[in-house]
C-alpha cells in the first residue's frame, strides 16, 4: 500500500498543528482506502500482534469503540484502561504511567482533561501517543470531519465552514484543520466563550500558507452567510456541567435552526460530533433533516483512526 509510506512511524498526535497539510492529506487518502477496502469484505493484518492502550478520565462513547474496533479490524488488540481502574487514580505520576506502559504496548490513546497531561505522557512514552480529547482539542475528530466533508464536497480547498457556539476543543482543532487545508473558517460565539487567542493567531497563520481565511464573530447570522458546511457542538462540554443552565441562555441565538441555516448555501451540510442536545445547540428538523451528515462523520471515527494507527503503529 503506496500510502503507507512516509514520516509518520512512531509520531504522535496530540494536535493537528503538529501536521502539514501533506500529511494530513496522507491520512485522509489512507482513510478512504481503508474504507472502501473494508465495505468489500477485505481482511487487514496492518498492526497484527500490536496493542493500544486506551486511557479514559471522561466518558466515551464513539471514541472507545471506534478505537477499539479500529485495532481489531487491523489485527490487533485495543485495551480499554478507566483512569478509575489505574494507579494514575491513586497518584502514580504520569511520567511512569508512561514509561511503564510502553514496555507492554506499541500505541497510547488517552482522553483526558489538561492538554499538558497528554504532552507529559508523550514525553515520558516511547510509543505513540494519541490525544482522544482534552479540554483544548479533538484532532481525531476533525479529522473524521474533513474525510466526511471531502466525501459529500469533492474537495476541502475554498470550502467555507462555519462553527457556531462554543470556541471549545472541537472549534480549536476545526480551527487548525480547515487553516491547515485551506479552507475559510467562520466561528461565531458569545463574548466570553471566543477559541482561545493563540489558537486563533496560529490558524490565521497557517490559513494565510494554504490560502485559506479565519473569521471570528460574534454575529451567528453574519457568520452561516453561504456556507458549505455548518458545523455546532454542544454547549456545555465534559467538566462544565455546573454551568450548563447559565450557558443555555448566554448561547441561544446560536441554534442551528431552520431559521438561521436559510443564510448557509441550499445544498450544505450539517455536521456535529455527537452527542448532540436537540433544541440547544441544533434543532431536531436540522440534526434529524436532510442535509445532516452525522452518522457519516461518526462512522469516519473509525476510518480516519485506522489511517492514524496503520501510519503512527505499522510494521
Ligand atoms: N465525538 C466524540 O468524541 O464522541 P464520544 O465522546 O462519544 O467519544
Ligand atoms: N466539546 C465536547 C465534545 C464531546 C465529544 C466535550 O468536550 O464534551
Amino acid at each position: 500500500m503506496p500510502l503507507l509510506q512516509g514520516n509518520l512511524k512512531g509520531r504522535d498526535l496530540l494536535s493537528l498543528k503538529d501536521y502539514t497539510p501533506e500529511e494530513i492529506n496522507q491520512i485522509l487518502n489512507l482513510a478512504d482506502e481503508l474504507k472502501a477496502s473494508h465495505k468489500e469484505g477485505n481482511q487487514s493484518s496492518l498492526l497484527q500482534g500490536k496493542t493500544l492502550g486506551m486511557i479514559f478520565q471522561k466518558p466515551s462513547t464513539r471514541t472507545r469503540v471506534s478505537f477499539e474496533v479500529a485495532m481489531f479490524q487491523l489485527g490487533g488488540h485495543g485495551l480499554h484502561l478507566s483512569a478509575a481502574d489505574l494507579q494514575l487514580g491513586r497518584g502514580e505520576t504520569i511520567s511512569d504511567t508512561g514509561k511503564v506502559l510502553s514496555r507492554y504496548l506499541d500505541g497510547l490513546m488517552i482522553r483526558t482533561f489538561a492538554q499538558k497531561d497528554v504532552e507529559e505522557l508523550a514525553e515520558s512514552a516511547d510509543i505513540p501517543v494519541i490525544n482522544g480529547l482534552t479540554d483544548l482539542l479533538h484532532p481525531c475528530q476533525i479529522l473524521a470531519d474533513l474525510q466526511t466533508v471531502r466525501e459529500h464536497k469533492g474537495e476541502l480547498k475554498g470550502l467555507k465552514l462555519t462553527y457556531l457556539g462554543d470556541g471549545n476543543n472541537v472549534c480549536h482543532s476545526l480551527l487548525y484543520g480547515c487553516a491547515k487545508m485551506g479552507m475559510h473558517i467562520s466561528v461565531a460565539s458569545p463574548q466570553n466563550y471566543l477559541p482561545a487567542p493563540h489558537i486563533v493567531e496560529e490558524a490565521s497563520s497557517m490559513a494565510s500558507e494554504t490560502g485559506g481565511s479565519v473569521a471570528i464573530l460574534l454575529s451567528p447570522l453574519e457568520a452561516v452567510q453561504d456556507a458549505d458546511v455548518v458545523v455546532t457542538d454542544v454547549w456545555a462540554s465534559m467538566g462544565q456541567e455546573a454551568e450548563q443552565k447559565e450557558r443555555l441562555q448566554t448561547f441561544a441565538p446560536y441554534q442551528v435552526n431552520t431559521d438561521l441555516i436559510k443564510r448557509a448555501k441550499p445544498d450544505y451540510i450539517f455536521m456535529h460530533c455527537l452527542p448532540a442536545h436537540r433544541g440547544e445547540e441544533v434543532s431536531a428538523e436540522i440534526i434529524d433533516g436532510p442535509h445532516a451528515v452525522v452518522l457519516d462523520e461518526a462512522e469516519n471515527r473509525l476510518h480516519a483512526q485506522k489511517a492514524v494507527l496503520a501510519l503512527l503503529m505499522g510494521y
